[in-house]
């Protein structure tokens, strides 16, 4: 691959890795088949069978399909909007942060890694996926050995100044048991605690898991999914108890385009600092606020 200019902006750098901007789910769709070798279509005819059949097939069966950056690029266009909106917002974050040392959790194929080596060589970049192929491809792409497996089961390596987590998790893997609902009021908001503290169970060892990457001084920066008030209320909490409290300055609400549904979606774009500062509360309805007008 040609050396990438550093003042690339994410929108061009997608473009590079072939990411396809305009391409509906079904030419994608066709395009990746089309690129794959026998055992590859195999291999993505199960995954469509299974779902279609209403079968179990999770993200990860269809993570483990692409085996070099073009077929990943692919997939992932699947996700354009979302892909090119949190990675400029990520990156933005991250140099304002100014750490000499990022992990990413769930880092995919290591684009996010590599846009932000492109633009700052000094930086220390480690990265982490479940997915050992989009590991291939990522260690190909950064020049750097990622790791390959899955963080919640892993003995941490040493501590980086900042953690990020760019829609690294699958919400299939920490879905909630359906307990009766039990809606209580925080401020003017209205949030049920039983989900809340379901969530907050569920979803406590990946934060945690996070957190052990990092040292006492360590940023998060968390993009994601994460809508519900129950979720929001649950993740502020388990930051809140392992030393981070949202930065509300830099905190912000995220818009993409669903490629499948073609609805506009928002979701929160969140920066943790190891600061002890107990607002959850009141920072559960200010971002339930952002994102609900
Ligand atoms: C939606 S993709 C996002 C990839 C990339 N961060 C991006 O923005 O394009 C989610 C990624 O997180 C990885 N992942 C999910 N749970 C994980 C876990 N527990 N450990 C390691 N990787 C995980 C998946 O394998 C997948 O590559």
């Amino acid at each position: 691959m040609k050396k990438i200019k550093n003042n690339i902006g994410v929108r061009a750098f997608l473009k590079k890795m072939g990411f396809q901007k305009d391409a509906s789910v079904l030419q994608l769709d066709n395009r990746l088949m089309n690129s794959l070798n026998a055992e590859g279509k195999i291999e993505l005819e199960d995954v469509w069978r299974s779902r279609w059949e209403g079968g179990f097939s999770s993200m990860l069966d269809m993570y483990l399909v692409p085996k070099n950056l073009k077929q990943a690029a692919l997939l992932f266009s699947q996700d354009y909007s979302r892909t090119e909106e949190s990675m400029k917002w990520v990156s933005e974050k991250v140099f304002s942060l100014k750490p000499k040392s990022i992990v990413e959790m769930g880092c995919g194929c290591g684009l996010l890694l590599k846009y932000l080596k492109t633009k700052n060589p000094e930086i220390e970049i480690m990265g982490i996926d479940q997915a050992p192929n989009l590991i291939n491809i990522g260690t190909k792409l950064t020049g750097v050995d990622l790791i390959s497996g899955n963080y919640l089961k892993m003995t941490p390596k040493p501590s980086y100044d900042t953690i990020v987590c760019d829609f690294g998790f699958d919400s299939q893997d920490y879905k909630i048991p359906n307990s009766p609902h039990k809606t209580i009021s925080i401020g003017d908001v209205k949030v049920c605690i039983n989900c809340s503290n379901a969530y907050e169970k569920t979803f406590s060892p990946y934060i945690e898991s996070w957190r052990e990457w990092g040292n006492e001084n360590s940023n998060l920066v968390l993009t994601g999914r994460i809508t519900s008030p129950a979720i929001i209320l649950a993740i502020l909490k388990i930051a809140n108890g392992l030393g981070w409290s949202l930065d509300m300055s830099q905190t912000t609400i995220l818009s993409a385009q669903n490629n499948h549904t073609k609805d506009w979606e928002f979701f929160p774009g969140f920066v943790f600092k190891s600061i002890k500062e107990g607002k959850v509360e009141e920072n559960f309805q200010k971002i339930y606020h952002m994102l609900n007008g």
